[in-house]
């Protein structure tokens, strides 16, 4: 990237309002890549109450929120496995043509089409990192020829209660490592105009979207860039009510600051469950809001 935003009003201490070259409305999709899709969406599904919307037999995704974002969970042979090997952020007023040249004039590397509805193009950090619509988006629709036509499921298979009661609403937090988190944030704050919820001087959490938004936290790892942990907001959450329901149902769960649980999913990746907040500023080891129901 060839230029950044200003940040601070000269020497004042004053932030300048956020801006960005595009405005983030959600993560449009997370794309993971496991040993196993399927018990993959039935635990995401039964957990989280989120809804099968493309399931082709290899791969499905699964969605949950408003605007929609989805798991793009797919079979990954070549190692690390479980991996989420690439993100993708909606966008307002999204014209593929117009976004193509405006990235392409701000220097972003790596820009090219994703079907009518998304582009790809890297990050700061050579990270696969896509653009596109709130809708319209789907696995397999940067193939030519692709569609969804008997790839949409109904029934249970579609949706279904969760065994947990829970309903996802956003993702509270996707937790990227990266080598230089500073870059990083600036890259993604100048490109998406992510707002700066939070920042210590050696993390930070960028928040975007109407509530309930979405986040991503970063931090310093020197083997990044790698997506490590994600957390999921629940509509109504409440601590000690979801301990109860983590118990009675015999998940495995460890403590996660004030404000949330951690599970495991069945591919030995860390989920957070937490409320449907944004990230709170100031929280020097805690990147979670109080929600009033800590004991
Ligand atoms: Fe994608």
């Amino acid at each position: 990237m060839t230029e950044s935003f200003q940040r601070e009003l000269n020497g004042s201490g004053r932030m300048i309002a956020p801006r960005g070259i595009l405005t983030a409305t959600a993560i449009n999709h997370l794309s993971y890549g496991v040993r196993e899709y399927a018990g993959t969406r039935d635990w995401y599904m039964d957990i989280f109450g989120m809804d099968c919307v493309y399931d082709d037999g290899r791969q499905a995704s699964i969605a949950f929120g408003k605007p929609r974002r989805e798991m793009y969970i797919r079979r990954r042979e070549e190692p690390p496995v479980p991996c989420i090997d690439h993100w993708a952020f909606s966008v307002a007023a999204f014209e593929a043509g117009r976004i193509r040249r405006t990235l392409v004039n701000w220097g972003i590397d790596g820009v090219d089409w994703d079907g009518d509805f998304a582009l790809h193009a890297r990050d700061d950090n050579g990270f696969l990192t896509q653009i596109g619509a709130e809708a319209g988006v789907f696995p397999g629709a940067a193939t030519r020829g692709w569609n969804t036509d008997g790839k949409i499921p109904s029934g249970e298979k579609a949706a279904r209660p969760s065994r947990t009661g829970w309903q996802a609403t956003a993702l509270h937090h996707v937790s990227y490592g990266v080598p230089d988190y500073g870059r990083t944030r600036d890259f993604y704050t100048s490109l998406f105009g992510m707002r700066v919820a939070f920042d210590n001087g050696a993390s930070c959490v960028l928040s975007f979207g109407a509530a309930p938004g979405d986040a991503i936290a970063l931090s310093r790892r020197d083997d990044g860039p790698v997506i490590d942990r994600i957390a999921v907001s629940i509509a109504g959450f409440d601590l000690a009510e979801a301990e109860r329901t983590i118990r009675r149902l015999g998940i495995d769960y460890a403590a996660a600051g004030g404000s949330a649980w951690k599970l495991v999913d069945p591919n030995g990746f860390p989920v957070l469950v937490c409320p449907a907040r944004g990230a709170s500023p100031g929280a020097a080891e805690d990147f979670f809001p109080r929600t009033g129901t800590e004991r």
